[in-house]
């Protein structure tokens, strides 16, 4: 049952003749494109297709947003605060518009799928362009072309059934050895507290052989790691076949040849499989970390949260990943302070964590959104959650030390990806379980594998010595 959601060959076409119109337009002098982006590795993907797009319609990109002839924010909605920084920055950006008034500023990504949103930015920001829904990124030559040949701000936004697939955007990667591949988008969820399917849109599946022949094109040009995106990657292929799930997907992408890791995010525990686990444990390719969001340690507000498991059932996947790996990373997603969540409740995901001793945490305070159920449910008070959140933190924070320090004395193949943020004498890079490793080295390691004896651990990092170059 192929869902059309696909665009058509003589769409794609329409598409790049704008974007030849754009690109004769700029014709002449040099342009430049600054993307401001927020949220999810989705969202990176997204301004990575952007940039792509923008490079064939003649411009360059630039860091440096006072040098910028088009700006483009792509935006979170996730929780409140990506929102807030979103709009803020967004208001930074009026008076490069005052003082070249032939700049073009657009905002993308999830916050304008939000009819609040849209209005507020209407009104209170009148000196941005264009906004383009998340359906709409494929179009964004045409919208350009619009923008810049009417000199009229434009509102394209998604109607919720817009064909929306596209393989014909090109892309310009920000790494040269990291790669973002989407193999989904949206989500048939509808966890209460998240905003998501709202503004995602329904699940879509790209075609196997569109991401297998992506994925191979990655790895003959050296990419060493490669990670698979959609917001639940488990129901990968639901709504295009009957037979090939997220696990053949995976198994089939080991297949291509080459020297490089993949990963995916992200997963939701009714979803994932025994047979998904026993594909990662049997493809040496796949990386050993396995990113499954928990949300909270209490079967009532998991049921709240519309989840459709227990801790029963997520305890037994945690077992059989760790029977079939017993060193797999395991890391989670943890909201605190949902509506309702009582004491007892809060002391049920201190119990989860303390039972799967999970190596990381990524832990939100909840944030009501606009339109979601949660957010129509009695709040609890500032303090409390943010009380919660610092308890939680702390016995994270001695569980991922713990975990740290076992790796003390051992060698760790790690990918190098850059000079550290911390210490610009050292390199920093990641291994396998994706903890972050930092140690002395050459720039020229950088997008390489190397093995690094561990000489110390902290709750966030650890230190090591080079050892050896792959
Ligand atoms: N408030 C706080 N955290 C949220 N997340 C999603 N929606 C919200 C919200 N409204 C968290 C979930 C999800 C992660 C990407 O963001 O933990 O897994
Ligand atoms: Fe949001 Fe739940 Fe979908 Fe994840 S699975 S994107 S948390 S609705």
């Amino acid at each position: 049952m192929l869902k059309d959601y696909f665009i058509t060959d003589s769409d794609a076409e329409n598409q790049r003749l704008f974007s030849e119109k754009v690109r004769t337009m700029n014709s002449g002098e040099k342009k430049y494109i600054f993307i401001q982006t927020f949220g999810c590795q989705q969202n990176e993907a997204d301004s990575e297709r952007i940039c792509g797009m923008a490079l064939a319609m003649g411009y360059d990109k630039t860091e440096n947003e006072k040098s910028a002839d088009l700006i483009i924010v792509n935006t979170c909605a996730v929780r409140e605060h990506a929102e807030l920084r979103a709009l803020s920055i967004t208001g930074q950006f009026k008076h490069l518009k005052a003082a070249k008034p032939g700049l073009i500023i657009g905002i993308c990504g999830c916050m304008v799928s939000q009819n609040h949103r849209v209005d507020d930015i209407k009104n209170k920001y009148p000196y941005v362009d264009f906004l383009m829904g998340t359906s709409l990124l494929w179009k964004f030559p045409e919208i350009l072309w619009k923008t810049l040949s009417t000199g009229k701000r434009g509102f394209y936004l998604d109607s919720g059934n817009e064909k929306n697939i596209s393989e014909d955007m090109p892309v310009r990667r920000d790494s040269s050895f990291k790669a973002w591949v989407t193999i989904m988008y949206g989500c048939d969820n509808f966890c209460t507290y998240c905003i998501v399917p709202y503004v995602r849109g329904r699940e879509r599946s790209r075609k196997k052989e569109c991401i297998i022949e992506e994925v191979k094109g990655l790895a003959a040009e050296g990419y060493k790691e490669i990670t698979l995106l959609g917001q639940n990657v488990n129901s990968y292929g639901k709504a295009l076949y009957t037979d090939y799930d997220f696990a053949d997907l995976l198994s089939d992408i080991c297949k291509i040849e080459g020297d490089f890791k993949i990963r995916f995010m992200t997963s939701h525990p009714k979803d994932a499989t025994k047979k998904l686990i026993d594909v990662i444990s049997s493809e040496p390719k796949i990386a050993k970390a396995f990113h499954l969001p928990l949300q909270s340690g209490s079967d009532r507000i998991l049921k709240a949260m519309n989840r459709h498991y227990d801790m029963e059932h997520y305890l037994e996947l945690v077992h059989y990943m760790r029977g079939k790996m017993p060193d797999i990373a395991i890391t989670t997603d943890i909201i605190v302070g949902f509506p309702s969540e009582t004491e007892e409740d809060f002391e049920q995901t201190l119990k989860a964590l303390e039972k799967v001793r999970f190596d990381n945490i990524f832990s939100f305070i909840y944030s009501p959104r606009n339109g979601t159920a949660a957010a129509k449910m009695e709040q609890l008070p500032y303090e409390v959650k943010t009380k919660r959140f610092e308890r939680m933190l702390e016995l994270q924070n001695s569980i991922s030390n713990g975990k740290n320090q076992s790796y003390v004395g051992s060698v760790q193949k790690v990918l190098v990806e850059g000079v550290s943020k911390t210490n610009p004498e050292k390199l920093t890079g990641r291994n396998e379980k994706n903890r972050l490793v930092h140690f002395d080295g050459d720039e020229s390691l950088i997008g390489k594998f190397v093995n690094i004896k561990i000489t110390k651990a902290d709750t966030y990092s650890l230190l090591g010595e080079l050892v050896g170059k792959e």
